[in-house]
């Protein structure tokens, strides 16, 4: 499946726009499948429907696992790394892996999970989540995970919006010096979900914790369980290559956080063909992605992507600043670390430590490195690859999405030229194209446009859970037969793809997507506010921050408190990654006549571009653009 030239890619690549349904099903063949496709791809953007290989049956578990026990038992599947350096790491091979995979499938069976129940985790980076995950995939549950940031009300959000009847969590987690209360914040949580029936609780943290008689079990005991039944193994379900395989939350520029849905054959087959082809992963090689597993890019390219090629990867538990801003380079030298992927984010805030904690790190093992969440600006990609990668790794810049399922414009290692900034060219099989505000294409090069994608590939989404229309509307609406990234790109005078953010009103913050309409119901939950507007300004470590604009006559004279009791509302309603970074209070916003706010003036005014702020004579009231001008922060 790895491309070995640029020749060659060109070629690949005409070939899967020829034919696409020969080049998927070249693909596939790769894998592990009970019964084969009848039918490679049906499909119309209109509704949308996309079905890929059709017909097939599957369990992806027997592609991560079982076909590698043979051959790979004794190769490391996962290497952890706990976050206290003191503490011990801990090895797991295939064949271990496998093991723990379906005994704790048969947890979940005598807890009673059924195929198609939803099954919420909320873990740790620990291996019992990778555990967890995989095991709900071999008997056919549906797995949501959600990130260990996220609060109480977005979990019972999310839980609802699934109707999950299982949550399986732990204790605590660590992340630095701090600890975070997993199994109280899920307490909280499940106060709104009548639905779960049971929790599943991993001892990890030893934090006390409250455990409900037939409601809540610890994992050790119901592994003890199973073990005493003399039932170690697991045989997969047989699953069809529709059927769902997992629901991730994303949010959008609308109204709450929708629920991503990716099946089975498709996904298996996507994410297993882009790791290997973009990191040219060759037997042996250790792998290090430092993304959380409650993002897709831990699901795509931790779990399913690296593991059904076998791969040998490194679990962080941890934060890449302690105990200080050189662990993650630690890591790569303990583990010899030779493909190392992270997020620009943390390249960026490792950088403003200096070169003291990257002096006498030994970064020899190094051989690739790879960046995505949000475009790797020019410094960054310089001092990634001069300090870190020693000028001689290439730098695989992936552009990609949640919907998207695994990446889609992005470099194959040491086969596609480079350039800084760029996620350079579409991989076989994504057939991107930039359109204008009408939706007509904007053909040629040297130019910039809103960028869709025109044909299907197998990791698409197929929907938003519980709600089909909303996919429709979201995706599939603003340009006719196309799916809409939501992203602006600029594609250069060679053909090279540069992504430059989104187009829409979704911030991207630390490469965690948040939609501003989400954190301004947030911050106009609390009491004492009118109304708000949420935009975002650059900034130097996240990317970019959250800058919001409040109306909040009423605030008892004290502005820092109030501004804190906004930020602990916010943390409350959506987690502490939706935290403002800059409240600015108002008197009012700027509307048009017909009561639209003008977020363009916002925008401008937060990124501290007064200058020109355009035509402001629609406005109901002129003149509150100079006292919010006045008052910028
Ligand atoms: C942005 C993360 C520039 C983009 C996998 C996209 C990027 C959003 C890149 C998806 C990249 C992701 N260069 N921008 N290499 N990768 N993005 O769903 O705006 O969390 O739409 O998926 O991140 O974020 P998501």
């Amino acid at each position: 499946m790895q491309i070995k030239s640029i020749e060659e890619y060109h070629q690949v690549y005409q070939q899967s726009v020829d034919q696409p349904e020969e080049f998927w099903a070249g693909i596939a063949d790769n894998f592990l499948w009970r019964k084969k496709w009848d039918e490679v791809l049906e499909w119309n953007f209109k509704e949308p429907s996309i079905k890929w290989f059709q017909g097939a049956k599957l369990n992806i578990t027997e592609n991560c696992l079982d076909r590698h026990l043979e051959t790979n038992g004794d190769t490391p599947a996962i290497i952890w790394e706990p976050n206290d350096p003191t503490e011990d790491h801990r090895i797991l091979t295939y064949s271990q892996l496998h093991a723990k995979v379906c005994q704790f499938a048969n947890v979940l069976k005598n807890n009673g999970t059924k195929k198609g129940d939803r099954i919420c985790i909320y873990m740790p980076m620990v291996p019992e989540l990778e555990i967890a995950v995989l095991a709900c995939a071999r008997i056919g549950a549906i797995h949501s995970v959600v990130f260990g940031g996220f609060s109480a009300q977005s979990i019972a959000d999310r839980i609802k919006d699934a109707e999950c009847n299982i949550v399986i969590t732990a204790d605590g987690s660590f992340r630095g010096t701090k600890e975070v209360p997993l199994k109280s914040v899920i307490d909280d949580a499940l106060v709104q979900c009548p639905t779960i029936k049971k929790v599943i609780v991993l001892t990890r943290s030893r934090t006390p914790v409250s455990m409900i008689k037939g409601r809540d079990v610890w994992w050790e005991d119901e592994v003890k369980k199973v073990e005493t039944q003399g039932n170690p193994d697991c045989p997969a379900e047989e699953m069809d290559a529709e059927d769902m395989l997992f629901i991730l939350y994303t949010s959008g520029s609308t109204g709450k956080p929708k629920g991503v849905v990716h099946t089975c054959g498709g996904y298996m087959v996507y994410t297993g063909y882009t790791f290997t082809n973009a990191f040219q992963y060759q037997p042996g090689e250790v792998y290090f992605c430092t993304a959380d597993i409650g993002w897709i890019t831990g699901h795509s390219y931790i779990a399913y992507g690296p593991l059904t090629q076998g791969a040998t990867s490194v679990l962080f538990e941890g934060v890449p600043t302690w105990p200080d801003a050189g662990r993650l380079w630690d890591i790569v030298e303990k583990h010899k670390v030779n493909i190392l992927y992270t997020a620009p984010t943390a390249i960026r805030s490792l950088m403003s430590f200096g070169d003291d904690v990257i002096k006498g790190k030994d970064f020899s093992s190094l051989k690739k490195l790879g960046s995505v969440g949000e475009p790797l600006n020019e410094e960054a990609w310089h001092w990634f690859d001069e300090k870190i990668g020693q000028g001689k790794c290439p730098i695989v810049d992936t552009w990609w999405q949640t919907e998207t399922g695994g990446f889609m414009i992005s470099p194959i290692a040491n086969v596609t030229p480079l350039k800084p900034g760029y996620a350079t060219l579409p991989l076989p099989g994504v057939q991107p194209l930039l359109v204008d505000e009408n939706g007509k294409e904007i053909e040629g090069n040297g130019v910039s446009g809103n960028l869709c994608i025109k044909f299907p590939w197998p990791g698409m989404l197929r929907t938003t859970y519980g709600d089909h229309e909303r996919c429709r509307t979201t995706y599939f609406a603003t340009y006719e037969n196309l799916y809409f990234t939501g992203d602006g790109c600029l594609r250069d005078e060679d053909g090279y793809y540069r992504i430059t953010g989104r187009v829409d009103d979704v911030l991207n913050v630390s490469g965690h997507r948040i939609g501003t309409a989400e954190v301004e119901n947030a911050i106009n939950m609390h009491s004492s506010v009118v109304e708000s507007a949420v935009v975002g300004y650059p900034h130097d470590i996240k990317g970019q921050g959250v800058y919001a604009f409040v109306v909040s006559p009423n605030k008892h004279g004290d502005d820092e408190l109030t501004r804190k009791d906004i930020i602990m509302t916010v943390s409350r309603i959506i987690g502490a990654i939706a935290k403002p970074d800059k409240i600015q209070f108002v008197s009012g916003l700027p509307k048009t006549r017909s009561g639209k706010i003008m977020r363009r003036i916002l925008r401008k005014i937060a990124e501290g571009d007064t200058g020109n702020l355009g035509d402001t004579s629609t406005l109901l009231d002129p003149a509150i653009v100079d006292e919010i001008k006045e008052g910028a922060l």
